[in-house]
């Protein structure tokens, strides 16, 4: 199940793109986004197309793995050598290539392609002080070059929990209890992928623009935090969603020898322990316990939707907090340019016993796992990372070798995600307490994907 999709859903239809474009054979050109609100009809640009992220050396595993966007795919395919060059060193390997996630975009869509090359030291260089990799062609021709970072490497003395969040674009006002309640849980780190854009507020007849009609961005400091950035380009696409895909594969490379696990979620996601304080949870030993002796790589949360009315109040004592507020271009209203931000109308802290209904679920299919028989209910995953070689947004894609294609269901009746999701319409969000947190259909088909879209829903009547 493509993420992306279930956020266009309501918008333009994932199944048939109304972009036109060259559609005689494979993708579209790549269509160049303009930002003026009058702007309505994008012109196919013809050219290759090639951001390079990041290029992260694992000293530990001698793995040098390079994180790009291109268009079109050649502009990646095409490699084949890695030269890595640093002090006293200039060495040439083969490059792998990995474009995983082709496939799982069934529109023609024009939008930036993920691509990823890999680059294996030799034995006995797998530490070597590197400076830069340079991607080439069979030819000799310049795929890529990229500065070297290496990353962190704790060994033995790994923390435990970590949690990657990508992207985030713009404020969710459940933020600073997400930070306090995952703290309180055990999580020792966490890393938020930030997309700076100046994007219009305005949305044209093909959904760009989006996501401008929500808060912007306010950037919270907190030592726990480790904020990264991307930028957008002039290409970037809505159902691209902010380059997603790279940016949590970013985040799982990254941290691989920093961490024992690495969650994946958003910010308005909780990590639930049934009918237990979050500090009363040793949140490594759950996942040690289950995880230890198996080829599985991961563990999966089932997730429901509580709608939830965020009404934004001021609290004086965050003024202690050095804030930052994303730029824009466009002018704020002025109750959305206030940067102290929580919500009432719910709280994680206080008991709530309603239980989602998650009968007949079985998490999203992803990868090359067989579907499994059931309703596809929206999920999120833990992981441990060196089992991993690619997460598709909040699931493992593909498995490092000798691990197993399926993850494991943490049973529901001992944990689940709360989705805290705001009451919104297009303009920001709903600030009147009456509206009904319950969008429910009833009666439920269990035979129905819950996946897609919000989901399993818990409704204020609920027992
Ligand atoms: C795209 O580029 C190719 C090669 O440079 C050229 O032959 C072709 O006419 C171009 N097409 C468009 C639509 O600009
Ligand atoms: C180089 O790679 C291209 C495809 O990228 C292929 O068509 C060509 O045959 C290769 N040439 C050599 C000498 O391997
Ligand atoms: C569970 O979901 C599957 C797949 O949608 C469906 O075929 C099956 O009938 C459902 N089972 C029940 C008991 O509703
Ligand atoms: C993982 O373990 C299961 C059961 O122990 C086994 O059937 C499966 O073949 C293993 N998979 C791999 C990739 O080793
Ligand atoms: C549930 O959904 C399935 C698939 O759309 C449909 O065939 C079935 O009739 C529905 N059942 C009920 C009770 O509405």
């Amino acid at each position: 199940m493509y993420a992306a999709c279930f956020l266009l859903a309501w918008f333009l239809s994932c199944s048939s793109s109304r972009i036109p474009g060259d559609t005689s054979k494979g993708r579209h050109l790549l269509v160049e986004r303009h930002h003026t609100s009058d702007y309505m009809t994008p012109a196919p640009v013809n050219r290759t197309y090639v951001s390079v992220y990041s290029a992260l050396h694992d000293p530990e595993a001698g793995e040098v793995r390079v994180f790009s966007e291109v268009h079109p795919s050649n502009a990646c395919m095409a490699a084949a050598t890695c030269r890595l060059q640093g002090r006293g060193v200039d060495l040439s390997v083969a490059a792998k290539v990995d474009m995983p996630f082709g496939a799982l975009l069934k529109t023609d869509t024009p939008e930036p392609l993920e691509c990823f090359h890999t680059c294996q030291l030799p034995p006995g260089s797998e530490g070597v002080l590197l400076e830069s990799v340079t991607v080439l062609g069979n030819t000799s021709q310049v795929v890529l070059s990229q500065r070297v970072e290496r990353i962190e490497v704790l060994g033995v003395q790994k923390m435990s929990v970590g949690i990657c969040s990508a992207p985030v674009f713009t404020d969710v006002p459940q933020y600073l209890d997400w930070l306090d309640h995952h703290r309180a849980l055990g999580v020792e780190g966490i890393h938020i992928y930030a997309v700076i854009m100046d994007l219009s507020r305005v949305r044209d007849a093909f959904g760009r623009g989006r996501p401008g009609h929500k808060k912007r961005l306010t950037v919270q400091q907190s030592r726990r935090v480790k904020w990264h950035t991307r930028h957008m380009t002039d290409y970037d696409m809505p159902s691209h969603y902010y380059g997603q895909l790279m940016l949590l594969n970013e985040c799982l490379f990254r941290h691989r020898q920093t961490y024992e696990y690495l969650l994946f979620m958003d910010r308005d996601e909780f990590l639930y322990f049934v009918d237990t304080a979050p500090t009363a949870v040793n949140l490594a030993w759950e996942f040690h316990s289950r995880l230890a002796g198996t080829n599985h790589t991961s563990l999966v949360f089932l997730s429901a939707v509580y709608r939830v009315h965020c009404l934004v109040a001021f609290v004086p004592d965050l003024a202690e907090r050095p804030v930052h507020s994303g730029s824009d271009a466009e002018a704020e209203l002025q109750e959305y340019g206030e940067p102290y931000q929580v919500y009432k109308g719910y709280s994680i802290w206080e008991a709530d016993h309603r239980k989602p209904d998650f009968f007949n679920c079985t998490a999203d299919p992803l990868g090359e796992n067989a579907p499994i028989p059931g309703r596809g209910c929206h999920s999120k995953s833990v992981v441990r990372p060196l089992t991993v070689d690619f997460m598709a947004t909040h699931s493992v894609f593909r498995p490092r070798p000798g691990y197993s294609w399926s993850p494991m269901a943490f049973p529901t009746d001992q944990a689940f995600i709360k989705h805290l999701r705001c009451l919104s319409d297009r303009h920001g969000w709903i600030a009147d307490d009456s509206a009904s947190l319950c969008e429910r259909t009833l009666p439920v088909n269990y035979s129905v994907q819950a996946g897609n879209g919000d989901g399993v829903e818990v409704c204020p009547g609920d027992l």
